[in-house]
């Protein structure tokens, strides 16, 4: 993967570095920038072939060390920047997030930043679930809001064959219960559907959700990074999924609830709660996309498909940038974005680039 190293001190002699522009940048598509999904480690211990397939991911892969990772302090740090230039949502991702180390201590430094307006920002975790039983009060009283969580079938072995180490749906389930009865909702959980893996789970998913107050949330299959061996003919459009489950439980639309959001929102008639789908193939929603995506050694994505980010790293490191340096700097990178993969995917002559691992910079 390539790599864009650029010294600050090399910029700072072509653009004013101190920070005296107040404003919010937009990108070249005229889309502000408000979700920071921070990646805290690229290791996760589970192997869903869609995502870090166990072929590519085995025993033998390097993954990053220690000294390569972002300190809390980093992390809070360019958190606080990105909250200068408009973010006001902070999602934690991995690989498996829970995997990191004293996390907690993240979200309480997190947890007390505050926007210009001096409001808390939404503060939030994508897990796969499988150790939320355990960590789920500590993360609540550490400030931690809600969480999502990643969950494809309700069928032990379908589950167990989807993660590719054998781990119990049932684990998964407690995680969940877990993390309602300490309040961190509203609690979404996002299934990744594949045409002949797991969608004969739809239903039974749906039923199992309807009227516990957490949102189910049906994501097309992607073809993030290069080793998923992505095939559209295994994408489930949204659509397809609408009819089939207002066959059975009517559903009427929602409004979006904020500019930008990956879901589209249905409620059943019935008061049964709210559903989303997430269509990035069929319906793609890059034209309000908000989001910049931090890996886990520090480079900053501004596209969940791009091939190469920005390390920010080295500025935070060399003993010299400000806070209103590396803002100004960011700035100026949001103001040049061009991102809109999702609406390019299946035009002809689109490149198949090498793009970023997913389990590397989240979901
Ligand atoms: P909420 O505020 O809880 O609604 O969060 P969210 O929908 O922004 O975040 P979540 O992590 O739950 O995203 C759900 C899934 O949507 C992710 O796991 C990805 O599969 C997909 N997704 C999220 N952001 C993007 C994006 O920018 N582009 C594309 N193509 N897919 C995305
Ligand atoms: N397609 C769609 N969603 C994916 N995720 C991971 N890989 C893919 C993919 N190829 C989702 C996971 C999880 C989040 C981190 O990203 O299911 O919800
Ligand atoms: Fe599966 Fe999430 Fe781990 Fe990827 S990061 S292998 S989607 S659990
Ligand atoms: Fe945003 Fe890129 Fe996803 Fe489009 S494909 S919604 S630009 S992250």
């Amino acid at each position: 993967m390539q790599e864009v190293r650029i010294p600050l001190s090399s910029l700072a002699r072509r653009v004013c570095v101190a920070d005296t522009d107040p404003a919010e940048p937009l990108d070249a598509l005229q889309r502000p920038l408000r979700d920071l999904r921070i990646s805290v480690t690229d290791r996760c211990n589970f192997r869903c072939a869609y995502c870090m397939p166990k072929e590519h991911f085995g025993p033998g892969f390097k993954f990053l060390p220690h000294a390569a990772l972002l300190s809390f302090e980093e992390i809070t740090r360019l958190a606080g920047v990105f909250v200068r230039l408009g973010v006001r949502k902070l999602r934690l991702t991995g690989g498996e997030p829970l995997l990191r180390r004293e996390l907690p201590r993240l979200i309480e430094q997190l947890a007390g930043l505050r926007s210009p307006e001096g409001e808390a920002l939404d503060l939030t975790l994508t897990t796969n679930g499988s150790l939320l039983a355990r960590q789920a009060r500590a993360l609540k009283e550490a400030g931690l809001q809600r969480v999502t969580v990643s969950l494809d079938a309700l069928d032990d072995a379908v589950f167990r064959r989807m993660n590719d180490v054998d781990f119990p749906v049932a684990d998964v389930l407690a995680g969940l219960d877990a993390a309602q009865s300490v309040g961190l909702g509203p609690i979404k959980v996002n299934m990744v559907v594949q045409r002949g893996v797991n969608d004969h789970e739809v239903e039974r998913m749906a039923a199992h959700f309807r009227g516990t107050g957490m949102v189910l949330r049906f994501i097309e299959f992607m073809d993030v990074g290069s080793h998923n061996d992505w095939r559209l003919d295994q994408v489930l459009p949204s659509r397809e999924l609408v009819q089939r489950i207002g066959a059975r439980w009517p559903l009427r639309p929602l409004q979006a609830s904020k500019p930008g959001e990956t879901a589209e929102r249905w409620a059943y008639a019935d008061g049964g709660g709210e559903i989303g789908f997430i269509s990035s193939v069929t319906q793609a929603f890059c034209g309000d996309c908000n989001r910049a995506r931090l890996s886990t050694d520090g480079r900053l994505y501004t596209c969940l498909f791009a091939h190469q980010g920005l390390l920010l790293r080295d500025w935070l490191r060399d003993g010299r940038s400000s806070d209103a340096d590396i803002a100004a700097q960011l700035r100026g990178h949001w103001r040049q974005r061009q991102d809109r993969y999702s609406q390019l995917r299946l035009q002809p002559g689109v490149p198949a680039a090498a793009k970023v691992e997913m389990h590397f910079i989240g979901g």
